[in-house]
């Protein structure tokens, strides 16, 4: 039985979405299992690209399924635009899409009131995506105003509770924005009855659904959203998204035991990137960082954001991976680094004079991180038709070797181009 997860070791956008693409032709399932449309995953096939926000990459393959399962936060509309796209792009979709009624729905106030929490953080404003992902998993904590998917089939309480809320949050939120434009609750209602008519043909218990696919042998891919480093309880504190974002979300995410996973695969890129605020020890403002942001097309795939770009983190990837039990590394956009002189993997951290290979708990502490670094020669060579490791240049291969060893685990897979047969497999 093949159970498979995919998970991101850096800040996100580390190419999630080809490596599952690739591996979905070996499973039955693809299932997301946190987050919600602050994802973009792109996929490219015969010349297409597709952008996935919420949909699991899997739902490209006329022979899979594709779970939303229920740690998921989701917006109803966008979601409802994504399955128009991919309907008249790919084909029909009829059974193959379920979405959990216990995931949460993202509200039209939860975006409104992240516009505002973010404005007010000025300078430490976290660079969100403004999709009110945050806000919405905050209110699911909360519990007084959250709302489920299967709540939206009980109309008269919906009317009820989103009166409720509505009049709570225009509360709020005019008193901290006086330009904030009150919220009309039975609009929302009216909007959401709506989108609720037309996912009702997705949504079921998809933990059921996932827990008798196991038993019955099915084979399940799971695709994580963000990065490791974003995750609420591992990663860069409050720099991060709000839900489990490393390996540590699959089990709750989802209701499949984390037992059952016979394969984990960390996904990282070559070097390191990160959109949003935060600290990032192997930032490069220089012409090193430009280059590789203009070379990788690093800017954000949901909200076109210029990238943050920098060296290879050995040390933060060594944590993630322990953190989420790699197994196995994909390497991703070694390409784009083949025009450099010299690379550098930095191997440790100096903080305060002191070196470490631990990963700092504190952002102040990560703030403070120098890193340290190993250089590597350069290999000033077209990559992007190699397909076996003996078509990259021995300077290349080196480089892949150093990474394994410093995160501690093997590289199975190792990506040249965005193209699905731009990939060699070790
Ligand atoms: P995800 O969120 O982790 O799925 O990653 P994104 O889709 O946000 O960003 C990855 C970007 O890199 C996408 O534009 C991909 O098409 C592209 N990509 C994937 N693999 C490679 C590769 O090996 N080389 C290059 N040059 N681009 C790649
Ligand atoms: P994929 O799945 C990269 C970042 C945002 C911000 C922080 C919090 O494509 O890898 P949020 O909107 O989640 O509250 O934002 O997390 N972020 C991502 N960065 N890739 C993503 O997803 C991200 N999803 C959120 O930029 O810094
Ligand atoms: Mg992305």
């Amino acid at each position: 039985m093949s159970v498979t997860s995919v998970i991101g070791l850096q800040w996100g956008d580390e190419a999630k979405g080809k490596i599952v693409d690739l591996l979905t032709p070996e499973h039955d399932i693809v299932v997301r299992y946190q987050g919600g449309n602050n994802a973009g995953h792109t996929v490219q096939f015969r010349g297409e690209t597709y952008k996935m926000s919420l949909l699991p990459t899997g739902i490209l393959h006329p022979h899979c399924k594709a779970v939303v399962a229920t740690g998921m936060v989701v917006n109803p509309k966008a979601l409802l635009e994504e399955l128009d796209d991919i309907v008249r792009r790919s084909g029909p979709v009829d059974n193959r899409l379920l979405i959990s009624n216990r995931a949460h729905v993202v509200f039209p106030y939860h975006m409104e009131e992240e516009a505002v929490l973010e404005k007010r953080r000025q300078d430490e404003a976290i660079g969100t995506t403004m999709r009110g992902i945050g806000t919405c998993y905050r209110d699911k904590a909360g519990r007084t105003h959250g709302i489920r998917i299967g709540d939206l089939y009980y109309p008269e309480t919906l009317r009820q509770r989103l009166r409720d809320i509505v009049t709570y949050k225009n509360t709020i939120l005019q008193a901290l924005d006086p330009d904030f434009q009150p919220l009309d609750a039975d609009a929302i209602f009216d909007e959401y009855s709506g989108y609720a008519e037309r996912m009702q043909p997705y949504v079921g218990d998809t933990t059921a659904f996932l827990l008798d696919a196991l038993d019955q042998g099915k084979r399940i891919l799971f695709e994580g959203a963000q990065g490791s480093l974003l995750d609420i309880d591992h990663g860069t504190f409050p720099y991060v998204t709000s839900s489990n974002s490393s390996g540590c979300g699959i089990h709750n995410g989802s209701g499949v035991p984390e037992r059952a996973i016979t394969r984990m695969i960390g996904v990282i890129k070559a070097y390191t990137t990160r959109v949003g605020g935060g600290p990032f020890p192997t930032e490069l403002h220089d012409e090193i960082g430009q280059h590789i942001r203009d070379v990788g097309r690093e800017y954000g795939t949901v909200t076109g954001r210029p990238r943050r770009c920098g060296w290879f983190d050995a040390v933060a990837c060594r944590y993630s991976a322990r953190l989420s039990g790699i197994d196995a590394i994909a390497v991703m956009l070694l390409d784009v680094l083949s025009q450099l002189d010299e690379l550098c993997i930095c191997e440790a951290y100096e903080i305060d004079g002191r070196r470490t290979t631990d990963f700092p708990a504190h952002v102040h502490e990560l703030a403070k991180a120098k890193p340290v670094y190993r250089t590597l020669p350069g290999w000033k060579r077209d990559i992007s038709h190699a397909r076996k490791l003996d078509d990259l240049p021995a300077e290349a291969r080196s480089y892949l070797e150093t990474i394994s060893q410093l995160v501690g685990a093997p590289i199975t897979i190792v990506s040249v181009g965005p193209d699905r047969e731009q990939t060699v497999m070790i």
